[in-house]
């Protein structure tokens, strides 16, 4: 299959180049402002600002894909709130005509939305929910549904991801990168004990990412995740522990509940994985898997090895 991956320099968008190669499919890669070398899997790329969506156009037309998958957008909630309007174009527009141009083409298109549609308060979340963000992220991520389905009813499937884990090419994306960056800084992660997240690896995601490309049959919304739905600060102490770091000094715990960040960040998302779970062969995984795939980022390797000696 010719597979066309928006965002292939990104935490999911380079797991799911990898993917795909191992399933034998062949893909084009759209990467941005990515300059830090080639990423494993991709058969080809392009630098494309996907603001443009005329070069979108141009480019999807010329490859003239099987699948198209959007891993693409502005990923991180405090950025939406800070530019509505650039983050609107990547996480809206874009995939509005990229599923316009799987029409055209009759082409698969796999789309990736979050579990921040739901505002925490109803966990755990059905796929056929009543949907509720909270902040521009979230609503962006609703409104890329809508208009992704409404566009290509017959040939497109959105995944709502959980928050991820995993190792990304610059290694500065996934949780564990992210707690990796404050310790080598000699910060003090402060993690919420009441904000629960059920995260998987964007590498087992792309699994299932790749694989929805292959189950045409299988279209509309569904949602993904890891087996455990756990505190940000119970995964943070699980993740030091399994890389022998410390806590003491280094994850302070404190709570959401009562504190400014409430208005925009939902308590608890826990996701009910029906009908996704049991429908393909890619499996959910528990957190010690996904711990045993994650590395040292290449930035701390030199603070982790003095500290761990
Ligand atoms: N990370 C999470 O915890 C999480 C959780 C749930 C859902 N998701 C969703 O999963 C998807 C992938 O997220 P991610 O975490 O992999 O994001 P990411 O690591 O931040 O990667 C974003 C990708 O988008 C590309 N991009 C952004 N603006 C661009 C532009 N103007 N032109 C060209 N490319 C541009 C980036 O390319 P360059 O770097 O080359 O510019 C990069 O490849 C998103 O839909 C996100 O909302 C993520």
């Amino acid at each position: 299959m010719r597979i066309l991956l928006t965002g292939a320099s990104g935490l999911v968008g380079s797991n799911t180049a990898a993917a795909a190669l191992r399933r034998g499919h062949s893909v084009h890669g759209i990467v941005g402002s990515w300059n830090g070398g080639a990423i494993p899997g991709l058969a080809s790329v392009a630098r494309i600002d996907l603001h443009d969506l005329a070069a979108v156009t141009t480019a999807v037309l010329e490859f003239f894909p099987d699948a198209i998958i959007n891993a693409a957008a502005v990923a991180e909630p405090a950025r939406c709130e800070a530019d509505p309007g650039g983050s609107h174009a990547l996480n809206v527009l874009l995939p509005q005509r990229l599923a316009e141009l799987a029409h055209h083409l009759s082409c698969r298109l796999v789309h990736i939305s979050s579990e921040q549609v739901f505002d925490g308060a109803h966990a755990p979340y059905a796929r056929d929910d009543a949907v509720s963000p909270v902040n521009n992220y979230g609503r962006q991520k609703v409104e890329s549904e809508r208009l992704v389905h409404a566009a290509a009813e017959n040939f497109a499937a959105t995944v709502r991801a959980p928050l991820l884990m995993g190792n990304s090419p610059g290694g500065t994306r996934s949780v564990h990168e992210r707690l990796f960056a404050d310790w080598a800084a000699g910060r003090t992660a402060r993690l919420f004990t009441d904000e629960i997240r059920q995260p998987c690896t964007a590498e087992n995601l792309a699994d299932a990412l790749v694989e929805l490309c292959e189950r045409p049959d299988m279209r509309g919304v569904f949602h993904w995740a890891g087996a455990e739905a756990v505190s940000r600060h119970e995964l943070g102490l699980r993740i030091a522990r399994h890389f022998g770091v410390p806590a003491a000094g280094r994850i302070e715990e404190t709570r959401l509940a009562g504190s400014p960040a409430a208005a925009t960040r939902p308590a608890n998302l826990a996701l009910d994985l029906k009908p996704l779970a049991g429908r393909l062969t890619t499996r959910v995984q528990s957190i010690d898997e996904q711990l045993e795939t994650l590395r040292v980022p290449h930035a701390a390797r030199t603070w982790w090895g003095t500290l761990t000696g």
